[in-house]
């Protein structure tokens, strides 16, 4: 999407600091050759009160944001940020809206039409269990004949989607399973496996702040956090690739320890085959390693 659009000389892109890094590195790549400036709206975390996130947005705008990049699920951080509200926001203004929407599908009920935003792309691979490499990409109907794939192949300057169904010979397995991956997210109980994973993070996030006698991030508000959640860390922030390796060797966990906003934090997942035992084995060896 960003290849496709030209920002003019002086315009803004305005997006989050809890934005993914790849991204953050694809904005400046195409800020630089538009001769645009990317602002980061300083979205609090912790976050005390959900009206944060729009008051940090309304304060970073200026009369030259033509684009908003936002998270529909932050990476570093796991916040769902209000994608419609903000889209409504940007509208008003006369700005469009691109949604990195990569953890969304299989956390989140999303109808991207009735969100109302002008691009958003999202993951199969990770929530939904597809194959790796799926993904998806929505383009609003208007936008539709302006949105190229980046690499010119066969379905040049045929109508989207058909440019990018075929940019040269690769394996499109991982696109064919992803019907069968939807399917089988529904068969083991759609919204009802959704809201069983928000349940256990949400017990878990709890459990572990208390053990490391820590203040959570955010309230416990449902639109705010899925099946993902980022505690705390007692520490510093560039211990992070340490606690990993510990906690993989010593104690066969695999949970991402980030360091972020000079920070360290832990990010926790729910999912159809995890327990509440496990959560509490993660905040022993957590206490053992960044308390004892
Ligand atoms: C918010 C966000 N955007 C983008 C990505 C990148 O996804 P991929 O590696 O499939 O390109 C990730 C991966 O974790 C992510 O969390």
């Amino acid at each position: 999407v960003l290849g496709s659009l030209s920002l003019g000389d002086g315009d803004h892109v305005l997006t989050t600091q809890h934005r993914y890094e790849a991204v953050a590195n694809t904005l400046a790549r195409n800020a630089e050759a538009w001769g645009a400036q990317v602002i980061e709206a300083r979205v609090p975390f912790p976050l005390r009160d959900p009206a944060e996130i729009i008051a940090a947005f309304e304060e970073a705008w200026t009369p030259s944001t033509r684009l908003l990049v936002i998270d529909h699920i932050t990476s570093p951080t796991a916040l769902v940020l209000p994608v419609r509200e903000l889209t409504q926001l940007a509208h008003s203004r006369g700005a469009q809206v691109l949604v990195d929407a990569a953890h969304a599908p299989g956390q989140l009920d999303v109808a991207i039409h009735e969100l109302g935003v002008d691009y958003w792309t999202g993951n199969l691979h990770k929530w939904v269990c597809a194959p790796r490499g799926a993904a998806l990409l929505w383009v609003a109907p208007p936008h539709r004949g302006r949105i190229h794939h980046p690499v010119t192949s066969l379905g040049w300057q045929q109508e989207f989607p058909a440019e990018f169904d075929w940019t040269g010979t690769d394996d499109p397995s991982p696109w064919l399973a992803c019907t069968t991956a939807m399917d089988l997210h529904d068969s083991w109980g759609g919204a009802r496996l959704r809201s069983s994973n928000h349940a256990l993070v949400r017990e878990a996030r709890v459990l572990i702040a208390d053990a490391l006698k820590v203040e959570l991030p955010h309230p416990d508000d449902p639109t705010l956090y899925g099946s993902m959640a980022t505690i705390p860390l007692p520490g510093r922030a560039q211990d992070a690739p340490d606690i990993w390796n510990a906690l993989i060797e010593n104690h066969k966990i695999e949970v991402p320890v980030i360091s972020w906003d000079e920070r360290l934090w832990v990010r926790i997942s729910g999912y159809a085959y995890n327990q509440p035992e496990e959560y509490q084995r993660l905040a022993e060896a957590l206490c053992s390693i960044c308390i004892d």
